[in-house]
C-alpha cells in the first residue's frame, strides 16, 4: 500500500448490463475479469473499496505452489490423484501469472525464485521426509531435502527445496490487470457496493446507489462471499494473521521465499521474504495467527514476530511496517471455486484461500472462466464448493463447534460496564440491558454507537485494537470503527443505536 498507487476508477452511477458481474476488484475479481474480457465477454467489475483495497493489498505475496497445509495432509483428504491436481494447480498460476506479466508488460517486480520449507524447533524430521514422499508423488519430482536453507546467518536445519516459486507486488500487478481490462472493454466501478445479488433468468446485481446491473452471470470475489449465508462458511474459518516489514541492508538476505512450521496445521509457522526498495531492502516477515475476533493482542503478536525475527536474521535494522489481516481457512485446506452452492447455476464463488489466495485467486480466474465459457477444467470437481469435506469432520466440528460457544456473548456482560471507560481511538462492547452495543470513541473524543450485533448471523463483534475494526468471531465479517462492512459474509453495516 505504501508502494503503489493501483487507478481511481468512477462510482456507478446508471443502470447497465454486461455479460458478466465480477463483485471484488482483488486478484481473484480482477484476474476472472481479465481472462473473461480477453475470452470476449463484456464484463462490468464492482468494488465498494478501492482496486485491490481488501486482503489483496495486505498480502506478502509468495507465489508458490508449496500449499500451506502439507501435501500429506492434501493426499489423505483426496487421494494422490487430488493431492497431484493441487500441485499442478497451483504451478500453473504461477505460470499463468507469468505469462501475463510477459504479455501485458506489467511492471510488478515479479521474479522467479526459490522456497524453502523448515522445521520449527518443534517440527519431526519424520514428517518433514514423509512429506517429501507426498510431495514426490504429487508430482514436484524437483523438490529437494538439503542440510539447510542458503542462509549463512541462520542455520535453519533440514528443508525441502522447492525451485521456481514467484514474488511480485500484488497492487503493481493488479493496476496492470485493470489496464487491460479497461483495453478489452472491460469496465471497472470502485466505491460502489453490491448489495443485492441475484442469479436465474433475471440475473442482476444492485448497488447501494440504487442502481441495477443486468446480466447472464455473476462472479462474487469478495473474499468471504456476502451472497452465501450458511453452507460455505460452516466449512471456513476465518483466521488474523499478523506481518512485520524490516529494514535490512541491500542484499544482506537473499531473495528467497521462507517457510517453517512442526507440520501440523494447527501450531504456529512463519513466511519470509524480501522486497527490494531503492536503497535498502525490507524483510517481510508473517504469522502469529489466531481466530478472528478472539482475541485482541495485535501488539504483542508484532512483538512476538520481532523477536523471532531479530533472533534469526541479525541484520535488522528499524520495523518500517505493521499489519494484519484475515484468511479464509477451508475445513480441507484447498479453496472452494466454482458456482455457488444452492445458488442458480450462474452464480459463481471464489473462497477459502488460505494463506494461498494469490495462486488460488489465479486459479480461480483460470477455472470460473472455463466454467463460464463452458469449456472443460480438470480441477473442477477438485475445487467444487459442493464438494463434500467428510474427511476434515474433525477440524469440521472443531470449527463449528468455536462458533457455536460464540454466541453466549449474547448473554454475558460487557467487556466494560460505562462510555467513560472507553479510551480516545479505542473501542468496546457494552451491555444495555438485553442489547450489546458496541462504541468507538474518536481521537475527538466524540462517541460512535452502534448494535454489536453482527449483520450475518447475529454473533457479537469484537473491538481489534490493532487495526481499529470491529470483528465478528463467528464468520469473519469485519466493520470499519464506525460500523460500515468491510469483509463479508455480513454485507450491511452495523445498525446504528443510542448509548448512555
Ligand atoms: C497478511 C496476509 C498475508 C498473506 N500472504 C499470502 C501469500 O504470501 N501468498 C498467498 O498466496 N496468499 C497470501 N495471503 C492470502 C491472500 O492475500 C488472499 O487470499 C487474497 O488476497 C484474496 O484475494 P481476493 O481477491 O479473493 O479477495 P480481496 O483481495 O479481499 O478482494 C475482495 C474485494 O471485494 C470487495 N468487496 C467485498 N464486498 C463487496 C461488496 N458487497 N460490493 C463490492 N465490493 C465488495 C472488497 O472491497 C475487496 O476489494 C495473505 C493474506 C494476508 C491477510
Ligand atoms: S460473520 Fe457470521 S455471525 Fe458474524
Amino acid at each position: 500500500m505504501a508502494t503503489a498507487d493501483p487507478p481511481i476508477k468512477k462510482v456507478l452511477e446508471r443502470d447497465a448490463s454486461a455479460n458478466i458481474v465480477v463483485i471484488g476488484a482483488g486478484i481473484a475479481g480482477l484476474t476472472t475479469a481479465y481472462l473473461l474480457a480477453r475470452a470476449g465477454k463484456a464484463v462490468i467489475v464492482l468494488d465498494d473499496g478501492p482496486i485491490g483495497g481488501g486482503m489483496t493489498a495486505r498480502t506478502t505475496a509468495h507465489l508458490t505452489c508449496a500449499l500451506d497445509d502439507r501435501f500429506t495432509e492434501l493426499e489423505r483428504l483426496f487421494g494422490e490423484a487430488g493431492s497431484r491436481l493441487a500441485a499442478q494447480s497451483h504451478a500453473a498460476a504461477i505460470d499463468e501469472v507469468e505469462r501475463i506479466v510477459r504479455t501485458e508488460k506489467i511492471d510488478c517486480e515479479f521474479e522467479r525464485t526459490d522456497g524453502y520449507l523448515f522445521l520449527s524447533p518443534e517440527g519431526s524430521l519424520k514428517l518433514l521426509n514423509e512429506e517429501l514422499e507426498a510431495i514426490f508423488r504429487a508430482g514436484l519430482s524437483d523438490v529437494q531435502k538439503l542440510d539447510r536453507a542458503p542462509l549463512e546467518f541462520f542455520d535453519t536445519g533440514a528443508c525441502l527445496h522447492f525451485p521456481r516459486q514467484a514474488q511480485f507486488h500484488p497492487l503493481k500487478y493488479l493496476t496492470g490487470l485493470a489496464q487491460a481490462i479497461d483495453r478489452d472493454g472491460g469496465q471497472i466501478f470502485t466505491r460502489t457496493h453490491a448489495d443485492d445479488i441475484s442469479g436465474g433468468e433475471a440475473a442482476h446485481v444492485s448497488t447501494t446507489g440504487g442502481y441495477t446491473i443486468k446480466c447472464d452471470a455473476v462472479v462474487v470475489a469478495t473474499n468471504s462471499p456476502v451472497n452465501d449465508r450458511v453452507v460455505i462458511h460452516t466449512k471456513q474459518a476465518p483466521y488474523t494473521t499478523y506481518v512485520i516489514g524490516a529494514r535490512i541492508p541491500r542484499g544482506s538476505v537473499p531473495g528467497v521465499l521462507l517457510w517453517d512450521g512442526p507440520f501440523d496445521t494447527h501450531a504456529a509457522y512463519h513466511y519470509i521474504r524480501v522486497a527490494r526498495e531503492d536503497d535498502h531492502d525490507v524483510l517481510v516477515v508473517g504469522g502469529e495467527d489466531h481466530r478472528s475476533g478472539q482475541h485482541n493482542d495485535g501488539a504483542q503478536r508484532w512483538g512476538k514476530l520481532e523477536q523471532w525475527t531479530r533472533n534469526r536474521f541479525p541484520m535488522v535494522e528499524e520495523i518500517e511496517f505493521r499489519w494484519s489481516g484475515q484468511v479464509m481457512e477451508p475445513v480441507d485446506s484447498l479453496a472452494f471455486i466454482g458456482r455457488n452452492p444452492d445458488d442458480d447455476d450462474n452464480v459463481f464463488i471464489a473462497t477459502g484461500d488460505s494463506g494461498m489466495g494469490m495462486t488460488h485467486g489465479t486459479i480461480a480466474g483460470m477455472l470460473l472462466t472455463d466454467l463460464i465459457m463452458e469449456r472443460e477444467n480438470p480441477w473442477t470437481e477438485l475445487y467444487d464448493p459442493s464438494r463434500k469435506t467428510a474427511k476434515a469432520l474433525p477440524d469440521f466440528v472443531e470449527e463449528n463447534v468455536n462458533v457455536a460457544a460464540q454466541y453466549a456473548d449474547l448473554v454475558t456482560p460487557g467487556e466494560v460496564e460505562s462510555i467513560d471507560e472507553v479510551a480516545k481511538g479505542e473501542g468496546a462492547v457494552l451491555r444495555r440491558g438485553l442489547s450489546k452495543v458496541a462504541v468507538y470513541r474518536d481521537h475527538d473524543g466524540v462517541v460512535h454507537s452502534m448494535s454489536a450485533v453482527c449483520r450475518h448471523l447475529g454473533c457479537i463483534v469484537a473491538w481489534n485494537s490493532a487495526e481499529k475494526t470491529w470483528d465478528c468471531p463467528c464468520h469473519g465479517s469485519r466493520y470499519d470503527r464506525f460500523g460500515e462492512v468491510i469483509n463479508g459474509p455480513a454485507n450491511k453495516p452495523l445498525k446504528t443505536t443510542e448509548v448512555s
